[in-house]
């Protein structure tokens, strides 16, 4: 059964909203593996023994070593194996005159090669190792490379799947990879799909599928391999033992998934063939391994953690001031309101309509005196083509847009704006152009406009010639085909965006920039939203899975639109997406255009009620969030959790998304049914206990690690829990912003466990400016309250940090007394001398309560 079938198939093209009815969205995908030629021709093809490599030694260096490959076809290809510090390898293939594209910008710098030792060349072999007690053996015929960690066996490189096509049509390639000790694989960023990978070899359904796509006005199905807006091609084995590959490259790619052998098929249209293993052991391990590769992100400003409120569109000053005026009203916080095309002079990018958008200074100021509220408005890639328009003629006239398969004239093609083209990224010069369209001067703005939306840009064109993208064969600078780019082209156009507002603010704020598509990297520039979805139950299920595979491939910052872009969620559904929204790391609300208004303030009361409660219950968790991001900018941990992670040892967390972890303290399940009267929620976990915290509990019930329960819910609450042990910082009090709140003293909830102890980590800075880096200015420290002798203690976690400027002030201290299967809470707010808490400085000396 398809979950998709009842959905309302709408068609959104420019000034057409004609919503069809049509049950049938079982209509096959045209674009599948059968109509790809890639795909078709490479799924099925097996080399015969005379096609395939054999290897033979050529050469080591201190860190790497080289074969030369061949078949008795004659076909003749280099490999090189590189060792990578911390547990990782590099495989490079290519043939000997190294013509393929290099991809460059993923990579956060150049790897840090290792020393590799002891190369031992025997007859049928050749063998390595690493002083990380790695082990490489290197079959040579045919080519087949073993990975060892402390002598396990965790990852085989098949190079009985070599094939490399080299022709005027295609640079196509394939290879296999095989994990060892494999529970589950997961990765392959972005699908619309469950947690673990599917078995797709048995060819029931297609291979994963990574190319960057906006389906437009047929939208993305749930519950398929198809591709998404964004590629990530990272791959991870979970087991006792796990490891994991990254495959460097932006060519579009299917990856065929056998859960039978735990390996995985990766036929690629074009570039090299560039593989990193990481070596684990343990999942956390590869998942560092992996983002220490592309890079971990700076730290956003504090409100873009906040609650964002956009829709499609917030058409003129008037309705933006109104918006904002109600939120006031009825007493809801909101930090940004987002402004979707209509703000431009004909979809324009970097214009202002003046007729429904007169001052957009004055406008900016006002809503800076709203709480330091923000706008972010919409820009895409795509250029009207209108000679009065500065920024197409500068692009023209410069030679900066992506050019069509002669290399000589701009492609066209229609978006917004009609007929357009496309700014050409790969161009440093186009960059640096588009980048400076940020500054001030020349776009009119103020800092309270706090970033950008770089959307359509997979990029998208309306005309379907070549599934709503770019035709494979344009040219960008360098005379680079767009096959060999096409994932990370949204990527770059967040890069431009980025280095744009880092200058328009001297260096000082830190950028915020939301993608729809991205690339491997594009942590670095950009957060991401899982698109066009709809307002349905299964929207917002499988929006969890989504967000946690996006944790584990270091695109934290990732969230879903609330509550569903697409079609009219019910006011429960609308409630639950809300209920579930405040626990991912991306808070914003959207609505597509012709839908009805459904801002929070008109609901009736009753969900005014719970929808407050929620959003304020984001705002007070704003310093666990903040904490956690900042830990995300050292280690690139996920933010957000799947049981397995946090809990390898326990298997009946393996299989579960529904229920997650806001980092290791706060377990959330969610309600994904209509008229739920309870959940099934299991508390992983050996010796800990999960107090819950929502619902209208005058004591609250602990759950006992390791088992399920029922637990009763209506509308007015998911249930949510904090584990014992943990000490959970919060802001007391919710007003209009986080600007508002941001230097309240906190408010601690110590859980305290059997021990009678709890400890929780804080991070304070200036929440905005990169003085945190540059400077060291911020305090990050552990928060340890031991009940047995009423101690409060803050240990510093970073030696060279600087944080004079930030007092650790605590107003109340909660502490979680249990008795039995309830915990009753006592809150203190003075010392035992009497001086009231919120006096004292935790981090100048410890409090005795
Ligand atoms: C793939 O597309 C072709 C052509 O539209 C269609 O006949 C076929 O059923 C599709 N296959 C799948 C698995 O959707
Ligand atoms: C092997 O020798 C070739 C030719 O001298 C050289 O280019 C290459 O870097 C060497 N490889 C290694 C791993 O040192
Ligand atoms: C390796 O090759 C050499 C020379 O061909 C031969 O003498 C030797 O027995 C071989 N060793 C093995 C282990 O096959
Ligand atoms: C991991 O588990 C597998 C069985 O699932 C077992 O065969 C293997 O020995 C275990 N490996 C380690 C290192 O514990
Ligand atoms: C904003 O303008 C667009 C284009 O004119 C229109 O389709 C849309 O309905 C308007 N939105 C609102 C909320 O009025
Ligand atoms: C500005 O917006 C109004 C609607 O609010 C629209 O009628 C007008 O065409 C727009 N002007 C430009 C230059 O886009
Ligand atoms: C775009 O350009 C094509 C070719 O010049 C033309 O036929 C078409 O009408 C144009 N479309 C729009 C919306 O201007
Ligand atoms: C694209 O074509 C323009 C001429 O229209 C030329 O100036 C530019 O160098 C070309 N760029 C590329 C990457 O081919
Ligand atoms: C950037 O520098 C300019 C010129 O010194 C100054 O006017 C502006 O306020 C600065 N902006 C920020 C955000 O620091
Ligand atoms: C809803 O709440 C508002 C503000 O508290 C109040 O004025 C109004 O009477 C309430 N409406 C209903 C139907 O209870
Ligand atoms: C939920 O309850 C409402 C009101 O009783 C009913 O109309 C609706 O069909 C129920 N939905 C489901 C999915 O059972
Ligand atoms: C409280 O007890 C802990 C050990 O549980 C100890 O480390 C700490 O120094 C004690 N603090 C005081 C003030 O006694």
């Amino acid at each position: 059964m398809s979950l998709t079938s009842y959905r309302i198939l709408s068609i959104f093209a420019f000034c057409v909203a004609t919503a069809i009815a049509d049950t049938n969205l079982d209509i096959p995908y045209p674009y599948n593996c059968s109509t790809r030629t890639t795909c078709s021709s490479l799924r099925i093809k097996l080399p015969q023994t005379n096609e395939q490599f054999n290897a033979k030694y050529l050469n080591a260096s201190d860190s790497a070593v080289d074969f030369h490959l061949e078949n008795k076809k004659g076909e003749q290809l280099a490999l090189t194996i590189t060792g990578i510090e911390n547990q990782r390898f590099r495989i490079q293939i290519e043939e000997h005159d190294r013509h393929r594209y290099k991809l460059e910008h993923s990579l956060e710098k150049e790897p840090n090669v290792k020393k590799i030792q002891n190369v031992k060349v025997l007859n049928d072999s050749v063998t390595f190792e690493d002083s990380e007690n790695n082990q490489v053996v290197v079959y040579l015929n045919p080519l087949t490379i073993e990975f060892y960690h402390d002598n396990v066996l965790e990852t085989i490189f098949e190079g009985n799947r070599i094939i490399f096509q080299n022709t005027e049509e295609s640079q196509a390639f394939t290879f296999s990879v095989r994990f060892t000790n494999t529970r589950q694989l997961l990765g392959l960023h972005e699908h619309a799909d469950y947690f673990k990978l599917r078995h797709t070899a048995d060819f029931s359904i297609d291979p994963y599928r990574l190319r960057n796509t906006d389906y437009g006005e047929i939208e993305y199905i749930l519950d398929t391999t198809r591709s998404m807006y964004g590629s990530i091609p990272v791959l991870y084995s979970f087991g006792n033992v796990s490891s994991g590959v990254f495959l460097h490259n932006a060519a579009e790619q299917w990856i065929d998934i056998n859960l039978i052998r735990n390996s995985a098929y990766f036929m690629v249209d074009g570039g090299t063939l560039d593989l990193f293993v990481l070596l684990g052991p343990s999942l956390p391990d590869i998942v560092r391994q992996y983002v220490d590769l592309t890079g971990k992100p700076h730290l956003p400003q504090l409100w873009a953690l906040g609650y964002h409120q956009c829709r499609w569109a917030y058409n003129t000053s008037d309705d933006v001031m109104a918006t904002i005026n109600n939120f006031d009203i009825y007493d809801f916080p909101l930090d940004v309101l987002w402004l979707d095309i209509e703000y431009t002079a004909e979809r324009k990018f970097f214009t202002w309509n003046l007729t429904s958008f007169p001052d957009p200074i004055e406008l900016l100021n006002w809503v800076d005196d709203q709480g330091h509220r923000k706008l972010v408005p919409i820009s895409d890639p795509h250029i009207k083509i209108d000679p009065d328009y500065e920024v197409y003629t500068y692009l023209l006239e410069h030679g900066l847009f992506v050019n069509n398969s002669d290399g000589a004239s701009p492609f066209i093609g229609e978006c917004w704006p009609g007929n357009s083209s496309w700014v050409d990224y790969l161009n440093p010069a186009a960059r640096e152009y588009y980048g400076k369209r940020h500054l001030y001067e020349n776009f009119p703005s103020t800092p309270a406009l706090g970033g950008f939306w770089n959307d359509m840009n997979e990029p998208t064109l309306f005309d379907n010639l070549y599934e709503r993208t770019f035709p494979f064969d344009l040219v960008h600078y360098g005379g680079v085909r767009h096959r060999d780019v096409h994932n990370i082209y949204g990527m770059l156009q967040t890069m431009s965006t980025h280095g744009g507002l880092i200058e328009r603010d001297n260096g000082t704020l830190r950028p915020f920039i939301l993608s729809r598509a991205y690339f491997a990297g594009s942590q670095r520039y950009a957060n991401k939203w899982s698109g066009d979805n709809w307002g349905e139950f299964e929207d917002l299920r499988f929006s969890v899975p989504m967000a946690l595979t996006s944790n584990l491939v270091g695109l934290a910052f990732y969230g879903a639109d609330i509550p569903g872009f697409f079609g009219t969620a019910t006011e429960e559904l609308l409630i639950r997406w809300y209920e579930l929204g405040i626990w991912l790391p991306f808070f914003r609300a959207h609505a597509a255009n012709g839908t009805p208004r459904r801002e929070p303030f008109l609901f009736k009361n009753e969900t005014q009620a719970i929808l407050r409660e929620h959003m304020k219950l984001r705002y007070k968790h704003i310093p666990v969030w903040y904490t956690l991001f900042y830990e995300h900018t050292l280690t690139g941990d996920p933010m957000i959790r799947p049981l397995l992670y946090q809990y390898p040892d326990d298997p009946v967390g393996y299989d579960l998304y529904d229920e997650f972890l806001v980092g290791p303290d706060i377990l959330t399940s969610s309600v994904y049914e209509s008229n739920a009267t309870s959940v099934p929620v299991y508390f992983p976990g050996n010796n800990e206990s999960w107090v819950q915290i929502t619902g209208n509990l005058s004591k609250l019930p602990v759950y006992q690690s390791g088992q399920w329960s029922n637990i009763s819910v209506d509308i007015t609450f998911t249930p949510v829990f904090y584990r014992t042990g943990s000490l959970i910082s919060r802001k007391p009090n919710v007003s209009r912003s986080t600007a508002d709140i941001k230097d309240d003293p906190l408010e601690l909830h110590a859980v305290i466990d059997s021990d009678g102890i709890a400890k929780g980590r804080i991070y304070i800075d200036d929440y905005e400016s990169f003085d945190y880096v540059n400077k060291k200015e911020f305090v990050y420290g552990e928060i340890i309250y031991d009940s047995n002798n009423s101690t409060l203690v803050l240990n510093l976690l970073d030696e060279t940090s600087d944080p004079s400027k930030y007092p650790v002030v605590i107003e109340a201290i909660q502490v979680y007394e249990r008795n039995g299967n309830e915990v009753t809470i006592k809150k203190i707010t003075s010392n035992r001398d009497g001086t009231p808490l919120s006096t004292i400085d935790l981090s100048k000396k410890n409090i005795l309560l």
